[in-house]
């Protein structure tokens, strides 16, 4: 074999080599959003997977590094103070080609393009994430809310997008006095106005994802008002949610001005009640009438029975036209 052959054939070897392995590095392609103070995942992956575990992965913002791993471990010294603390890396996931990076608790300026980057003996491989880190604010309602006495009702509060404010004190006021108040992960019930006792609840299962609507039971027609929904330490513009309570004060009143039909229906009744009494009325005075009429013959004919003896059997009419002739 020449020389010139066996170069030919490892060049071969090579090309074949690396079409078969050709590795890719992918990321996300979607821009990532995410709330201040939370956490996230900035996906990046190789295909095929490798084990990046003893390899050079890096994670880079412009010239900051976000972390950097090298020969199995993280290189912190080389980490920018901004991130500290605060990006890592699955070792599990390394091992299995994926390099995504988690970042948390998360502040506004995390607003970014980040690069991920693969690093094997002289190649480098990398794609970039997007991520926006945002605030959250807290929505009530535009449009009234509306019940009827004695109903129970639900004053929507939320915050967009969705946060856990479960460590966080909620605050429901009416007119500056306390309707309802969480705190410590529970409901606090030092400050609340004697007329909200046994009567209002937040919704437990809700509040991890940012739901603070709260239940009010037994309306009256003193609870109307303006409602505010309040997440004080929120880290955010729009702390405060408004919601109006419309509270209609006769129940079946208002029933019945919605549904013509059961309006129609009660219209009819009373008629026939009416009508009923009348012709049932009637029919007593007629009966009565027919028995004192009766008593009197009975009365007659007790003492023609007694005189005459005829038969047991007889009709009042035969009587009356007997006596008549
Ligand atoms: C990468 O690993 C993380 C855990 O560190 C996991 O949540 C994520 O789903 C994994 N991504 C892929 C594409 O497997
Ligand atoms: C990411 O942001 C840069 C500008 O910072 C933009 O040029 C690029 O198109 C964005 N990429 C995606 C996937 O949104
Ligand atoms: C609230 O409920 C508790 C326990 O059921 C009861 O002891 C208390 O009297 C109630 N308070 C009011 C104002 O209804
Ligand atoms: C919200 O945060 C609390 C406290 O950190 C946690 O126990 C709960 O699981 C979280 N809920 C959700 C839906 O993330
Ligand atoms: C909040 O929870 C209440 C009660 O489960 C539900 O009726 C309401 O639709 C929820 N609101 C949002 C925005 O998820
Ligand atoms: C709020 O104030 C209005 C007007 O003074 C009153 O009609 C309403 O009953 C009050 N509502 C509450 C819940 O205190
Ligand atoms: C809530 O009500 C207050 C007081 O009436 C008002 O100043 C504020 O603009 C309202 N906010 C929203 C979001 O409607
Ligand atoms: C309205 O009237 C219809 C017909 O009588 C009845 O079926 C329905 O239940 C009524 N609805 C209400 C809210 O009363």
């Amino acid at each position: 074999m020449t020389l010139k052959a066996l170069i030919l054939l490892s060049v071969w070897f090579c090309v074949f080599i690396t079409e078969v392995t050709e590795l890719q590095i992918i990321c996300s392609s979607e821009p990532v959003q995410a709330v201040y103070s939370e956490r996230v995942l900035l996906q990046c992956y190789l295909k095929p997977p490798l084990d990046a575990k003893s390899q050079t992965v890096k994670w880079t913002r412009g010239n900051d590094i976000v972390i950097l791993r090298q020969d199995g471990k993280d290189n912190a010294g080389a980490q920018r103070e901004h991130f500290e603390e605060r990006a890592a890396l699955s070792q599990e996931a390394l091992s299995k080609g994926n390099l995504s990076l988690m970042l948390s608790s998360l502040k506004l300026t995390d607003t970014g393009r980040y690069k991920c980057s693969f690093i094997t003996d002289n190649v480098e491989k990398s794609c970039y994430v997007n991520l926006t880190v945002g605030e959250s604010d807290v929505i009530g309602s535009d449009q009234p809310v509306k019940a009827n006495v004695g109903e129970d009702v639900i004053l929507p509060c939320h915050l967009e997008p969705p946060f856990n404010v479960s460590t966080l004190t909620v605050e429901w006021t009416c007119n500056k006095t306390y309707v309802h108040v969480y705190r410590s992960m529970k409901h606090d019930p030092n400050q609340q106005d004697r007329r909200f006792v046994n009567r209002t609840s937040l919704f437990c299962d809700e509040i991890g994802k940012g739901n603070i609507s709260l239940l009010l039971k037994n309306v009256c027609k003193e609870d109307e008002g303006l409602y505010i929904c309040h997440v004080p330490k929120l880290h955010s513009q729009v702390r405060k949610g408004n919601i109006t309570l419309k509270v209609d004060a006769a129940k079946h009143d208002t029933k019945q001005q919605f549904n013509g039909s059961s309006n129609n229906n009660t219209a009819k009744n009373t008629i026939g009640v009416i009508v009923g009494v009348i012709v049932g009325g009637i029919v007593i005075a007629v009966i009565a009438r027919y028995w004192q009429n009766q008593r009197d013959s009975q009365v007659h004919n007790g003492y023609k029975e007694v005189f005459s003896k005829t038969g047991a059997t007889f009709s009042p009419k035969r009587e009356r036209g007997k006596r008549g002739t």
